[in-house]
């Protein structure tokens, strides 16, 4: 029995079963735990911000406040620009490649990150996450935006924390979905979640039906059928959160491609890709409606994709709608 077994320890534990893994990416992996709780000691003030300070202004004790998803941003980079795990990071905050400062040494990992997603939800109390997506450098020399234009099927690792009613990392390394809770008293990530799988059909729906002008009609069709199967709605507009729902309690999550954003809303490497490798290793499926979101190949950094997400049988459902009536955007 695992459960209640420490992050680090676990990752040791890993590590010792699977040859291919390096005790380069357990120290990776460590230092994004330390982010991962800076992070979340930070959010779980927010509610305090009329006293400590708005972003833009000073506190009460005259320090510069950061906005939370400036703040994740940078407490990021800096708890992992010098460990000697990485070659170079991508942000969602930051235009181009993050490149590790030259007194640092390098290692050969990329990561990419979302450093606050539903950011818009923290000042309603609702749970916002960090998403993150490592992969291999496979070129030498000097780290450009080409070296993170890979599929996502070549992810190493990828994950999320969800600041919630509890913090909790959840990742995988591709031997399956690990859940782990942040116990407060301690300072430690636990495992709670050990192998997590989703079911094979889910009763929850997750999309913003607001949109449903902009839908094409293999959105609106989907969503009718599905309603008449009795699917219950949940929308929480954090995809980490509406995503960690429907992954523990079975369900499908869309953002597709509509008239206001053609090519979808979330982004493919900091979003789409990282959870679409958690959710095939707990057995679910993720596809932009026409293809497999582990095989879409990169253009560009910040680059966005429709997402369809979740249990097996629901993405594939999805995807058959879709497909049938992918060219009725253009009008
Ligand atoms: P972020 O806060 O990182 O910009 O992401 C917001 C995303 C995602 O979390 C959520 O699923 C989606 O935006 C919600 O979009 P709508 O408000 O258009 O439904
Ligand atoms: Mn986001
Ligand atoms: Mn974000």
């Amino acid at each position: 029995m695992k459960i209640g077994m420490p992050l680090t320890k676990f990752l040791l534990e890993e590590q010792r079963h699977y040859p291919g893994s390096t005790g380069n990416f357990t120290g990776l992996f460590s230092d994004l735990a330390v982010a991962a709780k800076i992070i979340s000691r930070e959010v779980n003030k927010a509610g305090l911000i009329n006293i400590l300070g708005e972003a833009g202004r000073t506190n009460v004790q005259g320090e510069e406040v950061q906005k939370l998803d400036a703040y994740a941003n940078s407490t990021i980079i800096k708890t992992m620009e010098h460990g000697g795990h990485l070659s170079g990071m991508a942000s969602e905050e930051c235009e181009g490649v993050i490149d590790i400062p030259d007194h640092y040494p390098r290692g050969h990992y990329l990561l990419m990150f979302d450093p606050l997603d539903g950011s818009s939800n923290i000042d309603v109390n609702i749970s916002v996450g960090t998403i993150f997506s490592i992969i291999r450098k496979t070129t030498e020399g000097e780290t450009t935006e080409k070296d993170f234009l890979r599929p996502g099927a070549e992810q190493v690792s990828a994950g999320y924390i969800i600041y919630g009613s509890s913090t909790m990392l959840v990742y995988t390394t591709g031997h399956g979905v690990h859940g782990f809770t942040l116990d407060p008293s301690v300072g430690e990530f636990l495992l709670s979640h050990e192998d997590i799988r989703t079911a094979e059909k889910g009763n929850i729906y997750s999309i913003n039906e607001g949109n449903t002008k902009n839908w094409s009609g293999g959105a609106l069709k989907y969503v009718e059928e599905i309603k008449k199967d009795g699917l219950s709605a949940r929308y929480v507009g954090s995809l980490v959160a509406d995503f960690h729902r429907n992954l523990l309690k079975g369900g499908v999550f869309l953002y597709p491609a509509d008239k206001k954003n053609p090519k979808g809303k979330l982004r493919l490497l900091y979003e789409a890709n990282p959870l679409a490798f958690i959710v095939e290793q707990a057995g679910g499926a993720a596809s932009t409606g026409l293809e497999r979101i582990l095989d879409v190949k990169p253009k560009e950094l910040h680059q966005r994709t429709p997402l369809i997400i979740g249990s097996q049988a629901d993405v594939k459902k999805a995807e058959r709608f879709f497909r049938a009536e992918t060219p009725a955007l253009s009008n």
